[in-house]
């Protein structure tokens, strides 16, 4: 009954890259390397590639094959895999797309406005201390802005998958993987750039700790869109001839490359600039440190606006994604087309977006749990929903279905390779992780321990 309806990726390229798409995003390009700086470079990097070369792996095999088994959204695989109990878990994948998308838009919009100021040649002026506080403090301007970025996801998104998101995706990444590296290697020309190199990657063993750990292991779940239903409905729409094992270490390699290669675009390039101090700004690394480095460099305001450009490529199509599986999941439990699945989607995102762009400026006053409204949807959606939800699939696999039931979907287009890896994953690790890493996040947001 589904097939006639159900939409699909035309073959392999088409899903590595919709699925790189959604993978590579603010978190390759802004988190990682503010992370691997904090957290002793090499030994970061490390750590990072050896947990998305297992846990990653395995919770990227478990919500692919159980979405192409059960070709539905989380909430009806759950229900036709039998998983009365872990109900819960389908929701929570369901959701959280939801929940997310609206911040994600409106860092998006934040992004399109960097952009916009780079192309009419006014980046100067980005380079002010306080530039960056007073535009997200602005009455109007982050709300306008992301409307202008929910309104691209949009477009995308209503065309539906193949002459949609997967079209997008097939432009938009490789773009994306060029410009990267013509970034990397301008960056590594600027005096002084090799200090920063070795900083970035040679293990500085001092700086391991548990924490490193914890940190590569959250930012790896976030990186790969892990439990958040992402995988589910992109696994729903990967036709059974399609190498799936293959398609997934392709996504791994790409968005570890693409984490890799923002290090290489920003480390060296800020070290050279201030220093590894600065490095340290979290958040304000991409929009008031890296503005400056641009400007201090020759063809600075091009090179900038280049970097823009692929933060919101990078940022478009994760949307996208989280945007089409929140489609997905409305089509098909409510039976409803896809025209009026976006529109409801899209008036959902501005509903909430346009509070949460607002929350640093006139809304400032609303603090739940004392946060900012995009910290605070940031925290509930991926601190406390997404380790439970993919606590769920994990406990869904090994109780409900049997391993044996992934391996059997794998099996059906290509042999199953890493399949000890992946069973002893699954047994043994997979549990343990997400439970650390639940416990780590709440408390460190309510600032018992620091990530
Ligand atoms: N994986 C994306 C990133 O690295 C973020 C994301 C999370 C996208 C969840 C979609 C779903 O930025």
């Amino acid at each position: 009954m589904e097939k006639n309806k159900k939409s699909s990726f035309s073959g392999r390229l088409g899903y590595v890259m919709a699925v790189a798409g959604s993978a590579v995003g603010l978190g390759n390009i802004w988190r990682f390397p503010y992370l691997a700086a904090k957290y002793g470079g090499g030994t970061f990097l490390f750590t990072y590639v050896i947990l998305a070369l297992t846990v990653g792996f395995a919770l990227l095999v478990s919500e692919t094959a159980l979405g192409r088994k059960t070709g539905n959204n989380p909430i009806k695989a759950y229900k036709i895999l039998g998983a009365k109990k872990l109900k819960i878990g389908g929701w929570l994948n369901s959701i959280i797309p939801m929940l997310i998308v609206p911040y994600y838009c409106v860092v998006g919009g934040w992004v399109c406005k960097y952009l916009f100021e780079y192309l009419r040649g006014s980046s100067h002026i980005l380079t002010q201390d306080t530039y960056f506080s007073n535009f997200i403090a602005n009455p109007i301007s982050p709300a306008f802005w992301l409307v202008v970025f929910a309104v691209l996801t949009f477009i995308v998104v209503i065309k539906g998958v193949e002459k949609g998101i997967e079209k997008v995706s097939k432009i938009l990444m490789p773009i994306l993987v060029v410009i990267a590296i013509f970034i990397s290697i301008y960056g590594l020309m600027t005096p002084g750039a090799i200090e920063g190199l070795k900083y970035y990657i040679i293990p500085d063993f001092s700086k391991f700790s548990i924490m490193t750990v914890i940190a590569a292991m959250g930012q790896m779940f976030y990186s790969l869109s892990i439990g958040m239903g992402i995988l589910f409905t992109y696994g729903s729409y990967m036709k059974k001839d399609v190498d799936m094992e293959k398609a997934i270490s392709q996504v791994e390699i790409m968005d570890t490359l693409i984490a890799f290669l923002a290090g290489l675009m920003i480390i060296p390039a800020v070290f050279a600039f201030s220093g590894k101090d600065s490095l340290n700004a979290g958040a304000s690394l991409m929009f008031i440190t890296m503005p400056k480095v641009f400007n201090s460099l020759k063809l600075g305001g091009f090179i900038g606006g280049v970097f823009f450009l692929l933060v919101l490529f990078a940022a478009l199509t994760s949307a996208i994604s989280l945007m089409e599986c929140s489609c997905a999941t409305l089509m098909e439990q409510f039976h409803i087309s896809r025209k009026k699945a976006a529109l409801a989607m899209i008036i959902e995102m501005l509903a909430l977006g346009i509070p949460i762009s607002l929350g640093y400026g006139v809304l400032g006053w609303i603090q739940p749990l004392g946060m900012t409204l995009l910290d605070f949807f940031d925290f509930v959606t991926n601190s406390c929903m997404m380790p439970i939800s993919a606590l769920c699939t994990a406990l869904l696999i090994i109780f409900v279905t049997k391993l044996k039931t992934i391996s059997d979907e794998i099996k059906i287009s290509s042999a199953f390779k890493r399949e000890k890896v992946y069973n002893f994953v699954m047994k043994y690790i997979c549990i343990p992780t997400l439970l650390i890493i639940l416990l780590s996040y709440i408390l460190s947001t309510f600032g018992i321990i620091t990530l």
